[in-house]
């Protein structure tokens, strides 16, 4: 079974809500025929109601960049994802500058997925390590562990609707990336393996696995013309729309209906 490729633009503290309108407006007309590919655009929270609205009627989906596990309630600077339903398809969690800035717990994640998931949402849950554990040897381990945590408690049927993101921290925005070949190797070892352990094959083959950190135009092809790699996570070159849309571009040549490996 072919896996839909997922692309989703983490625009992180980036963007008022007028530039993130404007933007999307640009990007939309050039990225709307590659409906083969899953396009996500994940602004802050103050400008996501009005890019969901601009996006209304259009085949690109929104994202939140958090969001809270309870539903309402004293939880003083928080979404929660029953209130970012009606905005957005999907919720990133467990960014690592989240994990790092915002002290994200493995345990949060998990109550987080769960909590999207009841809401009708995608989670998509990123893990991965930093330079001193990659260092170490301790990758597949470490990513095993965050993989283990954020999916305790789900069912098998959950993975048609969870995105994993591997992003290797000593990646993120320094313009240093795993090779294609090293990021398909752990994502199938720590992660896809980990997926089917938990919860059988099938939902294994069926869970989408992203690659993150320093994907840009020069380097998609070599993430997307990888087996277990389903598309991207992408800061930088996501708020910029002519390398965003090269990159959706990319991940339908390679992965989406037209090519060989679909
Ligand atoms: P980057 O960020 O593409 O700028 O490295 C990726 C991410 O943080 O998701």
């Amino acid at each position: 079974m072919a896996r839909k490729p997922v692309i989703a633009g983490n625009w992180k503290m980036n963007k008022t809500p007028d530039e993130a309108v404007a933007f999307v407006r640009e990007l939309t007309p050039m990225i709307g025929e590659f409906d083969d590919v899953e396009r996500v655009v994940a602004p802050t929270f103050l400008a996501l109601a009005a890019v969901a609205a601009e996006l209304r009627g259009s085949s690109v989906k929104a994202a939140s960049q958090d969001a809270h596990w309870e539903t309402s309630g004293a939880y003083t600077s928080q979404v929660s994802a029953s209130m970012l339903a009606p905005h957005v398809d999907y919720a990133i969690i467990g960014h690592s500058e989240c994990r790092a800035f915002l002290n994200e717990t493995d345990e949060n994640v998990n109550r987080k997925a769960k909590a999207i998931l009841a809401a009708g949402l995608k989670p998509i849950v990123a893990v991965g390590e930093s330079l001193e554990q990659n260092e170490a040897g301790e990758t597949v381990p470490f990513v095993r562990s965050q993989v283990r945590a954020a999916l305790d408690g789900l069912a098998p049927d959950d993975m048609s609707r969870v995105v994993i993101a591997y992003e290797p921290i000593w990646a993120i925005g320094t313009g240093r990336s795993a090779s294609g070949e090293i990021a398909d190797d752990i994502i199938k070892t720590a992660v896809r393996d980990t997926v089917s352990e938990l919860f059988g094959m099938d939902a294994a083959e069926e869970v989408r696995i992203q690659y993150g950190g320093s994907v840009k135009p020069e380097n998609m092809e070599e993430f997307m013309a990888q087996p277990n790699i389903d598309g991207a996570l992408v800061g930088g070159a996501s708020l910029v729309a002519n390398d965003f849309a090269a990159l959706i571009e990319i991940a339908s040549r390679v992965k989406g209906r037209r090519s060989a490996n679909a």
